[in-house]
């Protein structure tokens, strides 16, 4: 039996980070320094510190990239200008398959012909030195937002760099995105990723990491989603991780977005303190709808406002932000900074200070907590030498099943569904361990839809494009 242990942390980790820090592309990076630099930065660049100051409404996070330097310090300035708490960094996709020499050479042709030829911000090709320029006497944090299953190079030159909120986890940033990565080995990289986190840490000015709830954004199964929340709370934990937020993507119903927030804010705290980790600071996000967006403008912007009056019912500490070009590409820093704008309007407008209640949310929160811990007691209980062998284990036994999952270690035997609210049920458990009783519970909500609950694939393509 493996479970989260706060002694379980990655030996050797000096000697793994010679050997990182040994690329050409991290010269320069000494981690006194980078601790020195760490210190010297405002104190407002720390999630901790934001989200300790807090009042009612959650705080704005735009996601942002773009190749060139001087295209990323005017997003910067942009999206700070138009309220956002949060500062992105959005990685190309080059670097977050380590890529390095590939996005070095499309940054210098960026650079020559004045175009865009990567979907990000080359961090690793920049280099900390530069990117530390970009944000000299900003006070706020800057999030690292990519999808990488071996971030280690990535995470060290942003720590390097002064971004002090690290966002992914050996799941989340690994099984939704790849087929053929290996989770025990994405595992076993973001184990050093939350180790460096921690060591770069003290207890004032921790840096964060943030987990990826919405996994693969198409009818996850909110408890799937909470339970590997909680999982990667643990796995960060177990490493010295002093701040963490895990976080959800809007569901598609009102009920459900309120329940998973009560249930995933609860059982984090619930486990964190069961295993002993109860100095750590835990934090709730919420990502505005991660599916597939409307083209038109007009109903992308009413989607982004009706999220953002969710997201102020769900009292999350932080949302994440769409922009109105969301199916069309990558927005320009006005339409992303209008993003920003509207949702800090909506919130402001329509504020609530008290969590909504009802019957419905209630029952709703019962079955996703009943759901959440039969699942974790069957991880809890499998062999393993540490915890994460046991999440590996998890996996390959289908006790964890993520829907759409294009990867390889996914065992693809859960069916999920909407049913006659718009809530996300789950048809057929495949092998993860709910109970009867909450299997056929579901079955009764998913009977709720009555006549549209035929099991054509065009009603499955109507499920997942619930917002087009
Ligand atoms: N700029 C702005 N937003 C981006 N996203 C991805 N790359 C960028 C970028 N360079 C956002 C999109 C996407 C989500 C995962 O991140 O909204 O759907």
């Amino acid at each position: 039996m493996a479970r989260p242990r706060p002694d379980a942390q990655l030996e050797g980790i000096e000697r793994f980070r010679r050997q990182v820090l040994s690329h050409p592309l991290a010269e320069g990076i000494d981690p006194e320094e980078v601790r020195d630099h760490l210190g010297k930065v405002p104190r407002e660049r720390f999630p901790l510190v934001v989200y300790a100051r807090r009042a009612t409404t959650p705080y704005v996070q735009p996601r942002g990239g773009f190749p060139l330097f001087e295209a990323q310090c005017e997003l910067t300035r942009q999206l700070s200008e138009a309220g956002a708490d949060f500062i992105p960094l959005t990685i190309d996709s080059y670097t977050r398959h380590n890529q390095y020499e590939t996005a070095t050479q499309l940054l210098r042709r960026s650079e020559e012909e004045g175009r865009n030829y990567l979907n990000g911000y080359p961090l690793v090709s920049h280099g900390h030195e530069l990117t530390r320029e970009m944000y000299r006497g900003l006070a706020k944090p800057v999030s690292l937002r990519h999808g990488t299953p071996d971030a280690r190079l990535l995470s060290e030159v942003a720590i390097a760099s002064g971004i002090a909120e690290i966002e992914g986890g050996g799941i989340c940033y690994c099984l939704p995105y790849s087929e053929g990565f290996p989770l025990d080995r994405s595992l076993l990289y973001w184990q050093y990723v939350d180790r460096v986190c921690a060591v770069n840490s003290t207890p004032d000015a921790p840096i964060h990491r943030e987990s990826f709830g919405p996994l693969t954004a198409t009818l996850v199964p909110p408890a799937i989603a909470v339970a590997i929340e909680i999982i990667e709370a643990l796995l960060a934990a177990e490493q010295g991780v002093m701040s963490f937020a895990v976080s959800f993507g809007q569901t598609g119903s009102l009920v459900q977005d309120v329940a998973t927030a009560r249930v995933l804010r609860r059982l984090s705290r619930h486990y964190l303190d069961k295993f002993g980790f109860g100095s750590l600071r835990c934090y709730l996000v919420y990502h505005q709808w991660m599916g597939a967006f409307p083209q038109q403008r007009a109903k992308a912007a009413a989607l982004i406002a009706g999220s953002a009056l969710v997201a102020g019912m769900v009292g999350a500490d932080k949302i994440v932000v769409k922009t109105v070009d969301e199916a069309l590409g990558v927005p320009r820093p006005e339409v992303n900074a209008e993003a920003v704008e509207t949702v800090q309007y909506v919130m402001r407008i329509f504020g609530c200070a008290e969590s909504i209640t009802s019957i419905l949310v209630d029952r709703e929160a019962d079955l996703i907590a009943s759901e959440v811990e039969s699942i974790l007691k069957a991880v809890f209980a499998l062999s393993g030498g540490a915890f994460w062998e046991s999440v590996f284990r998890a996996f390959q036994l289908g006790y964890l099943d993520v829907p759409f999952s294009p990867h390889a270690d996914n065992a693809n035997k859960l069916i999920s569904m909407r049913d006659g609210n718009s809530s996300v049920r789950i048809a057929q458990r495949g092998n993860v361990p709910i109970s009867d009783q909450d299997a056929a519970r579901e079955q009764a909500l998913l009977a709720s839809r009555g006549d549209r609950s035929d099991k054509t694939y065009r009603q499955l393509l109507s499920d997942i494009n619930l917002m087009v």
